[in-house]
């Protein structure tokens, strides 16, 4: 009875967290083709052509590197749409244990697997007794302009009431994270598979130098090979202009701009009904204590990223429904290596994948969780243990036909 009284009232509790500080929330615009109006159609499209653009050794790129472009993982979802999308493209991280400690590979975790000019590739020069490995599937940037616009008490709140309603048994791990924009300002983390990162223009910089061998204002020491430095015959920063580096700036701008994943509606009545039914069943079993709904971002003319961005009216007080927390939680998938700067706490923790845009990916054949080692939504239902072991239970104890409903509902994301 009391465990009863104590779910209802945090369910209450989890009602009011969503619904923004003033007024009517709007819903986000979703599309895989048209921006959400963040900017002019002509800034939006500048800002494009910087994430398309393909770079050469003569740009900065590499020596080492992962691709020559963001957009190169980062394509688009839907033929015809903008890139920005998720990818089966997926990253190598390495390290090993010493007395039960991981220790990162020589330059840290992220292992490149291309070189320019024939070099030798960090992958292929890699110690095998750097033998604790992992692989990170690449993320979807749709809609993560609102995303960095969640104020970081709606994380630290939806961490408690996890907590409440779950009586300690959930409860995501809030990290704090520095932004390099502004600095000795931190902010909650949400982007990336370890929350690495509260602001888009911070883990722009990151790709940029870590992805791509390419330096910025923002992170002028280029990347090595396996902790050596390697000159690429250009100087750092190699991306000038702008206050931070110009590219950075055009790769926050255009990620800023991308409107939220469409979901994918069956147009026939009693599929659609199979998919309404999909999302109860999927919330009265728990489903949605990691995979929230609804979330809403802060009012227009609040600041986020330690007081360093202004929440502009095209993501202010915006509904949006990203089916995830982006908080860290150990369901026993791993990751098998710890990241540098991630405190020992958050060992065996990822963040909650965010299941929007699922039912597209589906579509384009991309496999699931953070390594990409589950085919179907199924299978990666099927791997929940540790935090989310009950919730799994109940999946795996539902009738045929419940389950396939949840099924459908996933692909309706
Ligand atoms: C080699 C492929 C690759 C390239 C090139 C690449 N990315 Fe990514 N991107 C990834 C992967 C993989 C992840 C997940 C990283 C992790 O493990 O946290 C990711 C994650 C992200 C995220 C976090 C998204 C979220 O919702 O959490 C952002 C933002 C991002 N990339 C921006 C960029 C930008 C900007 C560029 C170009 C400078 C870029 N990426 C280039 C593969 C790539
Ligand atoms: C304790 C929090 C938690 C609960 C409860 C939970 N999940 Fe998850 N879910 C996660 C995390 C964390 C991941 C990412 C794991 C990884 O990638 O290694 C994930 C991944 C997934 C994925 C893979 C998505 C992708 O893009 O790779 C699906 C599908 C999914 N969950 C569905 C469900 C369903 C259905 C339920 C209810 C039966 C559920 N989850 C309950 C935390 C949770």
């Amino acid at each position: 009875m009391k465990n009863k009284l104590v779910k209802r009232l945090a369910i209450v509790v989890l009602g009011v967290a969503t619904l923004g500080a003033s007024g009517c929330p709007q819903e986000a615009p979703q599309s895989f083709e048209k921006q959400n109006g963040f900017v002019s159609q002509k800034e939006f499209d500048e800002a494009k052509d910087a994430f398309d653009e393909i770079e050469g050794p003569q740009d900065g790129l590499g020596v080492h590197f992962n691709e020559s472009s963001c957009a190169g993982c980062h394509g688009p979802t839907v033929k015809g749409g903008l890139t920005g999308g998720s990818g089966p493209v997926t990253e190598l991280r390495a390290g090993h244990l010493e007395n039960g400690q991981f220790i990162p590979a020589p330059g840290g975790t992220l292992i490149t697997l291309q070189a320019t000019n024939n070099a030798t590739t960090e992958a292929a020069a890699l110690s095998a007794s750097e033998n604790v490995r992992d692989r990170f599937i690449t993320l979807s940037l749709f809609g993560d302009g609102f995303v960095e616009c969640i104020p970081d008490e709606m994380l630290r709140r939806i961490s408690n009431e996890q907590n409440a309603r779950t009586n300690g048994r959930i409860k995501g791990l809030v990290r704090v994270v520095a932004i390099s924009e502004a600095p000795g300002k931190t902010a909650v983390g949400r982007f990336g598979w370890a929350s690495q990162h509260a602001s888009l223009l911070s883990f722009a910089a990151d790709a940029y130098k870590n992805e791509m061998g390419i330096t910025s204002k923002l992170q002028p020491e280029d990347n090595t090979f396996l902790g050596q430095k390697v000159d690429d015959g250009v100087a750092d920063p190699e991306d000038t202009g702008g206050t931070f580096g110009e590219d950075v700036e055009f790769f926050a701008r255009f990620m800023r701009a991308l409107s939220a994943p469409p979901r994918l509606i069956p147009a026939d009545a009693k599929e659609r009904k199979d998919v309404e039914n999909g999302a109860k069943i999927f919330k009265n079993i728990g489903c949605n204590v990691c995979h929230l709904p609804d979330l809403v971002t802060a009012k227009a003319g609040a600041k986020v990223n330690g007081g360093s961005f202004t929440v502009p009216a095209a993501l202010g007080n915006k509904r949006f429904h990203p089916y995830g927390d982006f908080l860290l939680h150990d369901i026993g998938t791993g990751p098998a290596i710890l990241r540098e700067g991630m405190p020992p706490e958050t060992k065996n923790k990822i963040r909650t994948a965010a299941l929007w845009g699922m039912g597209s990916r589906l579509a384009n054949g991309e496999p699931l969780l953070h390594d990409g080692s589950a085919k179907t939504p199924e299978e990666a239902i099927q791997r929940h243990k540790n935090s989310a072991a009950q919730e799994a239970d109940k999946f795996q104890k539902l009738s045929a036909n419940d389950k396939a409903r949840l099924l459908k509902f996933l692909r309706s994301l």
